[in-house]
């Protein structure tokens, strides 16, 4: 296991409280249901702990939420055993899935923990596993340019806006003193601009475009829409 894959792994203090990790997975959640179609089957890559997941099946017939992070696995399992719609599986098991067992996939806030080339290999394992008329949204692109200061400004706009903003405060001071940080430190996060992303989709095959909003509350990172066919590319 990577390094990012086992510090989502284990316990941490990314999310400042109970209150945050509430609104943040539910922001997320109410974000993507807009792209879902209904009654798809729709796929959920690196879906954290998906604490909203029963927002976004909901809408879906299906939906598979998939982390590399094994532990997070049996806490997703047993948070949505009584979910029928809801199925938690390992990055091996969908790699696994035949071609076009998808009508939505999405993977936010994922791609910054990966290199260049498994980017690219999800990319190309996307195409094959969406439906024709599928959508594949890849959300929270971090540009070359963003700092790790634009993030702690945008949590504090948004920790404002849902009543968390002194625990925040102290969550960001906590955060600078973290494991959180040495690996960020050390690893890096991939950061990809914004035609280098859709040379990426492009060359996987997609008809792609960025997003007019981001998914989430970092309006400084970016959402790509991706489509097997042309028709809907625009919205
Ligand atoms: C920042 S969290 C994002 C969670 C959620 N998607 C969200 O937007 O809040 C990143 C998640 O991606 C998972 N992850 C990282 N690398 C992955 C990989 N190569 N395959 C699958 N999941 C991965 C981590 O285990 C972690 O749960």
């Amino acid at each position: 296991m990577n390094d990012w894959i086992a510090f989502w792994d284990s316990p941490h203090a990314i999310y400042v409280n109970a209150h945050h990790l509430d609104v943040h997975y539910r922001r997320i959640a109410e974000d993507t249901r807009r792209y879902m179609p209904a009654n798809g089957r729709a796929l959920d890559y690196g879906c954290g702990d998906a604490l909203h997941a029963d927002l976004t099946a909901g809408v879906a017939q299906q939906l598979i939420l998939c982390d590399a992070a094994p532990k997070l696995r049996d806490t997703l399992a047993a948070r949505y055993a009584g979910n029928a719609k809801i199925q938690v599986m390992s990055p091996e098991q969908v790699a696994a899935l035949p071609n076009h067992s998808f009508d939505f996939i999405v993977m936010h806030s994922v791609a910054q923990y990966m290199s260049e080339e498994e980017l690219e290999k999800l990319i190309v394992l996307f195409h094959r596993l969406l439906r024709e008329d599928g959508l594949f949204v890849l959300g929270d692109i971090i540009p070359p340019k963003v700092s790790a200061l634009t993030d702690a400004i945008a949590l504090l706009r948004f920790a404002r806006a849902e009543g968390f903003f002194f625990a925040a405060l102290f969550g960001l001071v906590r955060t600078v003193f973290s494991n959180y940080w040495d690996l960020r430190s050390t690893l890096g996060l991939a950061r990809y601009g914004k035609d280098e992303m859709l040379r990426k989709l492009t060359a996987a095959g997609f008809w792609a475009a960025e997003a007019p909003k981001n998914i989430g509350h970092n309006q400084a990172r970016m959402t790509f829409l991706g489509r097997l066919e042309p028709t809907h590319i625009d919205h």
